[in-house]
């Protein structure tokens, strides 16, 4: 895959404490279909890949600089200005970055947003957000977490229609995921909560891929790893009133009222993902926005379903019409002998990535904000060679 290591031995002279060449070579690179961690765009990874030896000029990488000092209180800065911006995110509504994954946050809402006694609403739509609701019944036992709709009985296949879910009257909140990465559905529109009742979502899998209608959602939250840079964070964006009166008394790490207090600094951060994920911003922005990130991820999508859906059943999508996702195109063959098959032989041809989540099986192409056309386009071709060769 690579023409060249790009390591050498610790002992070159090339390495001194201070002064040190970078290497130069030439790096040949695959099209990354990974649901994550995922493609990242490749000027974002040349200026992180600076920035590791010496960034703002300072003299000192991104990685050694203290979380308390100018250099990072210009990343942070940058990193939340350049969200909010990307984002259109209202005044009203507060980002924080915090450290782990989503899985975190799936106990952390509960803990923050459910009062004991209260009930909130979980539409289990997949994976995810069923892994949501095991967690949230963990870590809030005197809570009910009600399941208005269950996709498993429809192998996931949809997300719920109108008048197929029942939300509970009063709920705290309606938790939802907007995308589901593993069966390659979504929500189209944010689900109908029962009058009052705000949405939560996980936009782990999409955010930034299309405009978001923030003034539904009390709380909007996502990982790094796909659509904005790299594992280790997740934003939080969450409006003011919700975040800032957690409805009980938590450890700081715990608290989102605490994180907001602390400038996201309670103690040291993802330092280097939140440089990351400024620099990713960034670069949302400078392409035109969430507007072009959704018409770029339409178009992409569009060219493998125009395969999946002209391939006279060879290729099966996971997914109905009318919830695909935009972003994790999910299908399998004739066979499983055949998606194997498909996935080794789209690796030799660098097309890498592919095989599908363990609880769905096929295969699945996640082409997140980051994924050039060209990719999509170089996937649609493998896939009409191989219906040729073995349909
Ligand atoms: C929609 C969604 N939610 C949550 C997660 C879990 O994220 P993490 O691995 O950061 O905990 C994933 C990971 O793929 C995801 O796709």
């Amino acid at each position: 895959m690579f023409l060249e290591s790009a390591f050498k031995p610790f002992t070159t002279p090339r390495f001194q404490h201070d002064q040190i060449m970078t290497t130069q070579l030439k790096t040949k690179r695959i099209w990354n279909f990974s649901a994550g961690p995922a493609t990242m765009p490749p000027e974002v990874l040349a200026q992180l890949g600076d920035d590791l030896i010496n960034v703002d000029s300072t003299g000192i990488g991104i990685l050694e600089h203290s979380h308390r000092m100018p250099t990072f209180d210009r990343v942070l800065g940058d990193a939340l200005d350049s969200c909010r911006q990307l984002g259109e995110i209202p005044n009203d509504y507060e980002i924080i970055f915090v450290p782990g994954g989503a899985t975190v946050q799936f106990s952390l809402i509960a803990l923050n947003l459910i009062p004991d006694g209260a009930t909130a609403d979980y539409p289990d739509t997949e994976v995810w957000s069923a892994k949501a609701i095991i967690e949230a019944r963990d870590a809030v036992p005197t809570a009910t977490i009600a399941v208005p709709f269950e996709g498993k009985k429809f192998h996931y296949d949809h997300v719920p229609v109108a008048g197929e879910m029942i939300p509970t009257p009063g709920a705290a909140y309606m938790h939802y995921c907007s995308n589901n990465t593993v069966h390659g559905t979504r929500f189209h529109l944010p689900p109908t909560a029962a009058p009052g009742t705000p949405l939560v979502c996980d936009a782990s899998s999409e955010i930034f891929g299309r405009p978001m209608d923030w003034k539904k959602h009390a709380l909007v939250y996502a990982a790094g790893q796909k659509n904005f840079g790299v594992a280790g964070m997740c934003v939080i964006i969450a409006h003011r009133e919700v975040i800032r009166k957690p409805v009980r008394k938590l450890p700081s790490m715990f608290s989102y009222a605490s994180h907001l207090d602390a400038g996201s600094r309670i103690n040291t951060p993802p330092t280097f993902a939140i440089h990351a994920a400024g620099l990713m911003f960034r670069w949302m922005i400078e392409q035109g926005g969430t507007r072009e990130m959704e018409k770029r991820n339409d178009a992409k999508a569009a060219l493998i379903y125009k395969e999946i859906d002209g391939s006279g059943g060879f290729y099966r999508g996971l997914s109905r019409l009318e919830c695909r996702s935009a972003i994790n195109v999910s299908f399998r063959l004739k066979n499983e002998n055949l998606d194997q098959k498909f996935a080794q032989e789209a690796t030799d041809a660098e097309l890498d990535g592919l095989i599908g989540h363990r609880d769905a099986g096929g295969i699945r192409a996640s082409m997140y904000n980051a994924m050039p056309i060209k990719a999509s386009e170089a996937l649609a071709a493998f896939m009409r060679d191989f219906a040729r060769r073995y349909g």
